[in-house]
């Protein structure tokens, strides 16, 4: 099988590709600059030249192509982009993969997105979602909640900054997940017959409110969070004048979909069903308390590295 990659610099994209290339898939990517997706080619990936605002490239790329798994979006808060990456782009994709007789599109949404129109990401999400039921091109759709590599961002980075870390009041619930893990239920759809035509709702096996993860970051990193409440009504109050996406993107990176997340919805009730379809045992998933761990003693690692450098150039100074 082989697979065409989009997005396969991002997040999510290159956990992808690495674990496809580790599979032994033959996995070409579609990228808009050879420069910056040089490393995906040295893990042994084919590059070839594409941009989804630019249809006519993407045929091209799917020739010989059995799998698409488009891991592709423009940054959220940019309205321009929004619409000609993650609408008009995607479906120049879809009908480009609909002539070249794909077999399987994999499509990375978000959750709850039918009850967000009004927010122009999950408005397009969910556009994308029935254009590609109603193209008969076989897919699996994986609605996600949030990464774990953007709880960084959010909470530890502020930490060790001594800068603000913006929350909502309410102590609601999100399953984030590392996009390792994503990328695993991911690859394995495409070897399990009953995921073709299938909307998952992916979510990690625990789930953790902000005030614990700011614990968690505080004990890691040894200092106090300062913490910043904005109460949800006043989210949606603004939001609704503004649009989510012009808020600074500090704030908005935060909370932007904080009321995406945080709506009740019943994915938590198939978690486990979601975990026998995939043959994935729960206790193989990366927890946030490691991932968190690693990526601490990673960084005092770094520092000391620095410290230990420093000391060495004043000592070759001083002889
Ligand atoms: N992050 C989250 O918490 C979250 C939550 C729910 C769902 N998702 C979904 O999960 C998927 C992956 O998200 P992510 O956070 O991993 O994305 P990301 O890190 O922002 O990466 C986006 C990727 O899209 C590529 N791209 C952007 N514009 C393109 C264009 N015109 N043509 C071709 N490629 C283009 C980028 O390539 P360049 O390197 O060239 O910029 C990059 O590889 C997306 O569908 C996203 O909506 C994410």
């Amino acid at each position: 099988m082989s697979l065409l990659v989009i997005g396969g610099t991002g997040t999510l994209g290159r956990q992808v590709v690495l674990q496809a290339l580790t599979k032994g898939y033959q996995v070409r990517c579609l990228v808009r600059n050879f420069r910056k997706a040089s490393f995906l080619k040295e893990w042994g990936a084919e590059l070839v030249y594409g941009d989804l605002t630019k249809p006519e490239t993407i045929p091209p790329c799917l020739k010989g192509i059995t799998a698409i798994i488009d891991a592709s979006t423009s940054r959220a808060n940019e309205l321009e982009s929004l619409k000609k990456v993650d609408w008009e782009g995607k479906l120049s994709l879809i009908e480009a993969a609909k002539v070249a007789n794909i077999q399987r599109f994999v499509f990375f949404s978000a959750q709850n997105v039918e009850q967000f129109e009004n927010i122009p990401l999950m408005k397009v999400k969910n556009g994308i979602e029935i254009k590609l039921k109603e193209s008969s091109i076989p897919y699996t759709i994986f609605r996600l909640s949030g990464f774990y590599q953007g709880l960084i961002e959010q909470y530890a980075i502020p930490i060790l900054e001594n800068l603000p870390i913006w929350v909502t009041n309410e102590n609601r619930y999100i399953s984030y997940m590392d996009t390792q893990d994503i990328a695993k239920f991911c690859l394995r759809s495409l070897q399990i017959p009953q995921t073709k035509n299938q909307t998952f709702f992916l979510s990690g096996s625990k789930s953790w409110v902000s005030s614990e993860i700011i614990n968690l970051c505080e004990q890691l990193a040894g200092q106090r969070a300062k913490v910043q409440r904005v109460p949800l009504f006043i989210l949606k109050l603004v939001s609704r004048f503004f649009g989510f996406f012009e808020w600074g993107q500090n704030i908005s990176d935060r909370l932007a979909f904080a009321e995406i997340l945080t709506t009740e919805n019943n994915f938590s009730n198939s978690t486990f069903d979601l975990y026998k379809i995939f043959k994935i045992d729960p206790s193989e998933l990366i927890q946030l308390d490691d991932y968190f761990l690693e990526y601490f003693i990673r960084l005092l690692k770094r520092l000391r590295d620095i410290n230990f450098e420093d000391v060495q150039k004043q000592k070759n100074l001083v002889i």
